[in-house]
């Protein structure tokens, strides 16, 4: 399978207004490397001036609920990303993982519910250090894989993307080898899954991808693209990224 790569910049809770300025080199950027598909979270209330100041770039969420409307007080529903213009959305995100407990049977609700929204869904999985050093990684991520992925519904396109916890804005990066190894069993878990449509599911690497070691990275079987925090924060940064990926 040829699968275009993917770079999407998770912008957390950063970002203002202004901030989004940087958009427009960040669209020109995407613009000259065309076989490169480029992506902006923004906070949910940027998304909407992202979407008409983005100069043409996918703009999506960072979470939606798992219903679409109801009591849920500080919610936001796939739905209501779909109506502000988003196009993605990212879900089961380690920091939501850790700070509102979300279990991977949300998480994979939470996907099935922004598949059906329409939305392209980005679904998080990855271990911590402590299950890294214990051995743990592959069992962990593959109970996260089993719990956490939604069935194929629709035209809106499933991505997985694998964080390891531990390599999240911390500078260190996982090594070439641990991000071929847990690739390559998402993706055997994904065919065996889903067949010849596993085959063509995006596999981002997330966990401090910089201009100086996306290349490595994106040079690895299985590595689709990037799910990139801090450094999609500025044209700056994240420019270099999207040409790597070119
Ligand atoms: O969603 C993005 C990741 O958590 C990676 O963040 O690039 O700042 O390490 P980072």
């Amino acid at each position: 399978h040829v699968r275009r790569k993917l770079v999407a910049g998770n912008w957390k809770m950063n970002g203002s207004l202004h901030q989004l300025t940087e958009l427009g080199a960040i669209a020109a950027a995407a613009r000259a490397a065309s076989g490169v598909d480029v992506a902006i979270c923004p906070p949910f209330t940027l998304i909407a001036s992202a979407v008409a100041r983005g100069g043409g770039i996918p703009i999506g969420g960072q979470d939606c609920h798992h219903q679409s409307s109801g009591a849920f007080t500080g919610n936001v529903s796939a739905t209501m990303l779909k109506e502000a213009g988003a196009k993605l959305v990212i879900v089961g995100h380690s920091e939501r993982r850790a700070e509102q407990q979300e279990s991977d049977a949300i998480v994979r609700a939470k996907a099935q519910a922004a598949l059906a929204a329409g939305l392209q869904t980005i679904v998080c999985i990855g271990e911590s250090e402590e299950e890294r050093m214990g051995g743990h990684a592959i069992t962990r991520c593959s109970a996260q894989l089993a719990g956490s992925i939604p069935e194929l519904s629709g035209d809106a396109e499933l991505v997985v993307a694998y964080e390891p916890i531990w390599a999240i804005g911390t500078g260190r990066t996982a090594t070439c080898d641990d991000v071929r190894e847990i690739h390559g069993l998402v993706r055997k878990v994904l065919v065996d899954r889903f067949g010849d449509a596993g085959g063509r599911i995006r596999i981002l690497y997330g966990g401090s991808v910089r201009g100086d070691n996306a290349a490595e990275l994106f040079a690895v079987d299985n590595v689709d693209g990037a799910l990139v925090g801090g450094a999609s924060l500025n044209a700056e940064q994240f420019v270099p990224i999207i040409e790597a990926a070119a």
